[in-house]
């Protein structure tokens, strides 16, 4: 199947943003944000590229830094790696731009940031472009860089829920990859916030026994829920069902679309209540610190300033979360399409499904095509994943790695940066306790980005 508007004409005008002498002589302070660029005409995405102050071996390093359906225009890595050396592209693909919609399509999305990766190639100055993806960005990133190195036939198996077609075949591989708390995946992040006290995509009826807001269960309002291993019990075996009942409820739109019996030929439009998956709306873990508390194993720990210890690396993140958008169409609902839906965001969880305290069980992450753990499966080239340990995200990083089969492959951990990579004042046990997170994470990546031997060889 193909994608409802893929680009049919890409109309590149671009000026290289930025000339080296606006930047003469500006070694110190940060780089200005240059203006955007529509080189995407057909589907509206925009870029801008950062020239670094200076040409040297890293500026031939092209990062290349988008998210799934956030604008990442000025995201930190913008100015951050281009103050550090190396040029950065930050673009914005057609995703972000239907306010509450959540207008991802897999196959669109695919071929809007390949759209991005034939443009760095043909840019002047480039030798190696890395990709750059930040969350739900990463999970966008993994599934491309799997796809351009694997073909189409990386995303059309049984196992997906949606398979992909041809069109997807001959994209561009990057030759690195950065995976900043890469979250679960754009499907796993919705199952993670679908409330099973509704039931059905449209129910609004709370169900108490299910209510993940109800004191009775162990919700505490503004500290940390201790729920009960009962309700814990009920909880996930009701996020399965109510998960299953509304996959089956879009396939059977999706059929009945078909076979022309519904009102609409080509999609319609879906909401399912409280599945919206941005991290006001995760749940569980989110007021429930015991889980998602630390990795399976002994990773490098970056603390401030850069020291390093090997170690279980424990979340310090503290509880949030704690109002219901239950009832709630704008904050609270997933609103997409049928077609968007399957292809993007159903992903199954299966009869045995655990939230643990270093992980999860019964998410089948191969049926999504957006899961990261599940894309790096066929990413060879070099990757380093990064966790912040301030956020619940930061685990995946441990998950990802562990699949990775590349031979070039490194993760570390930043202590105490929240999930935007600033530091996380309120988790802090004293002041200054984490120093400037957002200083540790870069230049850690700066190093291994410039490292010799790895994109740069002098
Ligand atoms: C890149 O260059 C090729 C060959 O000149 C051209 O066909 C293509 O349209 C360019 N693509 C972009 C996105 O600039
Ligand atoms: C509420 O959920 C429980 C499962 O925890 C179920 O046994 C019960 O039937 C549900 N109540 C209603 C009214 O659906
Ligand atoms: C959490 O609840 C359990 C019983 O369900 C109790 O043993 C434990 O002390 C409680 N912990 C906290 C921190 O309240
Ligand atoms: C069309 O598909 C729907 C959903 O599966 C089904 O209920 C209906 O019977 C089908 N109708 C025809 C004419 O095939
Ligand atoms: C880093 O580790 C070294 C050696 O253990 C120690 O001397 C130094 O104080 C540490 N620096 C910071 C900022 O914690
Ligand atoms: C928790 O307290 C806050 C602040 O009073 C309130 O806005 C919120 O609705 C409460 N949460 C629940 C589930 O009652
Ligand atoms: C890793 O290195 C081994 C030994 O050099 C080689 O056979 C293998 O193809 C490499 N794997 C990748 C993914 O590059």
């Amino acid at each position: 199947m193909v994608g409802l508007n893929q680009a049919t004409s890409v109309v590149i005008s671009v000026l290289c943003s930025l000339s080296a002498s606006a930047y003469a002589g500006a070694t110190s302070s940060a780089p200005a944000l240059p203006a955007a660029t529509v080189f995407d005409n057909a589907n509206g995405v925009v870029g801008g590229v950062h020239r670094p102050a200076k040409y040297s071996p890293r500026s031939r390093v092209a990062v290349y830094v988008m998210h799934a359906e956030s604008d990442y225009m000025s995201f930190s890595a913008c100015t951050q790696l281009a103050e550090r050396g190396f040029t950065v592209f930050c673009a914005n693909n057609a995703a972000d731009k239907t306010g509450p919609m959540s207008d991802i399509y897999f196959e669109d999305e695919m071929l809007q940031v390949d759209v991005g990766m034939q443009y760095l190639r043909n840019l002047t100055g480039i030798d190696k472009v890395v990709l750059f993806g930040h969350s739900g960005g990463g999970a966008m990133m993994a599934a491309y860089q799997n796809i351009a190195e694997n073909g189409a036939s990386a995303c059309s198996g049984d196992e997906k829920i949606h398979k992909c077609g041809s069109a997807l075949d001959g994209m561009h591989p990057a030759d690195g990859i950065i995976l900043i708390d890469a979250n679960y995946g754009l499907g796993s992040m919705p199952l993670l916030s679908l409330n099973p006290a509704l039931t059905g995509p449209h129910g609004s009826t709370i169900n108490e026994s299910l209510n993940l807001f109800n004191p009775a269960n162990g919700f505490v309002n503004g500290s940390i829920s201790n729920y009960t291993s009962e309700f814990k019990k009920r909880y996930q075996a009701g996020v399965v069902k109510r998960n299953n009942d509304v996959i089956e409820y879009a396939k059977g739109r999706l059929a009945a679309i078909e076979n022309g019996t519904a009102g609409m030929t080509d999609d319609e439009q879906f909401y399912v209540n409280d599945m919206a998956y941005g991290v006001t709306s995760n749940k569980f873990f989110a007021q429930d610190t015991r889980y998602l508390a630390h990795t399976t194993h002994a990773w490098p720990l970056v603390h401030k300033g850069g020291n390093i210890t090997i170690q279980r690396v424990p979340s310090v993140r503290v509880p949030t979360n704690f109002a219901s958008v239950a009832n709630q169409y704008i904050n609270g609902a997933l609103k997409t399409t049928i077609r968007r839906f399957l292809s993007t965001f159903a992903i199954h969880a299966t009869e045995d499904f655990d939230i643990l305290a270093d992980g999860f069980k019964g998410i089948d992450f191969d049926s999504n095509q957006f899961s990261p753990s599940s894309s790096i499966k066929g990413v060879t080239v070099p990757l380093l994943n990064m966790g912040m340990t301030g956020h619940w995200e930061y685990l995946n990083a441990e998950k990802i790695h562990m699949n990775a089969p590349g031979n070039d492959t490194a993760i570390a951990f930043i202590e105490g940066a929240t999930h935007l990579i600033y530091t996380c004042v309120a988790c802090e046990s004293y002041p200054g306790e984490f120093g400037n997170t957002m200083t540790t994470t870069y230049d850690y990546m700066a190093s291994w980005l410039g490292k010799e031997g790895r994109f740069i060889h002098s």
